[in-house]
């Protein structure tokens, strides 16, 4: 029952970005989830209520400050999302993607069009200046991802605090976050190791809904795949002269979801269907026997989206059929 709560309201991004899972609610009933004061403590522990007296109004503090940014440039909702992933893909959720030094995570060649820093840090500038030395900047970026998720349209999800910043940050540790050529083999052992599993695996690839990628992640996939001097197979002929005309250079970027790449929707499980998926991993989703399944109940929208109708901090948040209340 958890888990299939866990699809059917798409928050499985819950899983990963704030390892909150098992309070998601189910369809079934219309679902009071406890408000704050309810929920004392988290396992690992984190809490529903950590800044409820130490810091009471941080989560408003950063949802402004998320939406004034994103006002500003929309395409940092998504970088935001992927820098929360990148962050929580290595170690822990620790923000020590955030940590600037020499051989650091952000150093990795595959951090380096991570972007939302600058978002994340005016957002701790304000946040010490209300209460200074209590919140981490691990919360702060879980935060941070989930504001930038509603304000693109997608679910919201209350989030339990308690992160500790992490001191460690290597770059040959970044160097195995995957970026896009990996198999499904390799891909569910990542997750794996992460205490994910498969289906976590496909519904958090479902972030890939919106944003965008560089050319470079997919140029080997249009001409010249595996030595065989012709394109990737796996690829609608469309869509492959769309990217051949789309990325003559590596530099540019290109939208994941070429259908709606601004809505967060499941119109991206509809394109791996087509063949439109742009990075090959996505592509593989739709290839793999033990991830096509669960990519296909998007696809038949056995599992409803849900669309927040009202999201407002500090109030009642509502979905078609249920209730969060904060
Ligand atoms: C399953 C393994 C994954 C792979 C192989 C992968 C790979 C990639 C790659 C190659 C890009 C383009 C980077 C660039 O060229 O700038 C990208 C972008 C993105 N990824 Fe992933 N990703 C994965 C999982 C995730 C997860 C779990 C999330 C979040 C829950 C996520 C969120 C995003 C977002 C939102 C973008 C767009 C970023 C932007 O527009 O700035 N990805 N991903």
């Amino acid at each position: 029952m958890k888990t299939s709560a866990t699809v059917l309201s798409f928050l499985a991004i819950v899983f990963f970005l704030s390892a909150s899972a098992s309070n998601l609610p189910s369809l079934l009933h219309p679902l009071k989830v406890p408000r704050l004061p309810d929920i004392s403590s988290f396992e690992d522990d984190l809490s529903y209520s950590l800044y409820q007296h130490s810091c009471s109004g941080v989560e408003g503090i950063i949802y402004r400050k998320v939406k004034e940014w994103v006002k500003k440039d929309p395409t940092l909702a998504p970088s935001l999302m992927r820098l929360h992933f990148h962050d929580c893909a290595v170690r822990r959720c620790d923000a020590s993607i955030l940590l600037d030094h020499k051989g650091s995570e952000k150093s990795a060649n595959v951090s380096k069009s991570l972007r939302g820093f600058e978002v994340i840090n005016d957002i701790k500038a304000a946040v010490e200046k209300k209460c200074p030395k209590t919140v981490s900047c691990a919360d702060i970026l879980t935060a941070a991802a989930r504001d930038a998720t509603v304000l693109a349209g997608g679910p919201f999800w209350t989030i339990p605090f308690g992160r500790k910043d992490g001191r460690v940050s290597l770059a040959k540790e970044a160097a195995k976050v995957p970026m896009g050529r990996e198999s499904i083999t390799n891909l569910i052992e990542f997750f794996q190791s992460k205490g994910l599993n498969v289906l976590d695996l496909v519904v958090l690839s479902g972030a890939h809904t919106i944003g965008r990628s560089k050319c470079e992640s997919v140029q080997y996939r249009l001409y010249d795949y595996k030595g065989t001097k012709k394109p990737d197979p796996s690829i609608d002929p469309q869509y492959l002269n769309y990217l051949r005309r789309k990325c003559r250079w590596a530099s540019e970027d290109v939208y994941l979801d070429a259908t709606t790449p601004h809505k967060f929707d499941t119109q991206y499980y509809q394109n791996l269907k087509k063949k439109m998926g742009l990075l090959s991993t996505d592509q593989l989703l739709y290839g793999d026997s033990r991830t096509k399944p669960i990519a296909d109940a998007f696809v038949f929208r056995f599992f409803p989206f849900l669309q927040p109708i009202q999201c407002l901090h500090g109030e009642a948040c509502k979905y078609s059929g249920l209730h969060i209340s904060r």
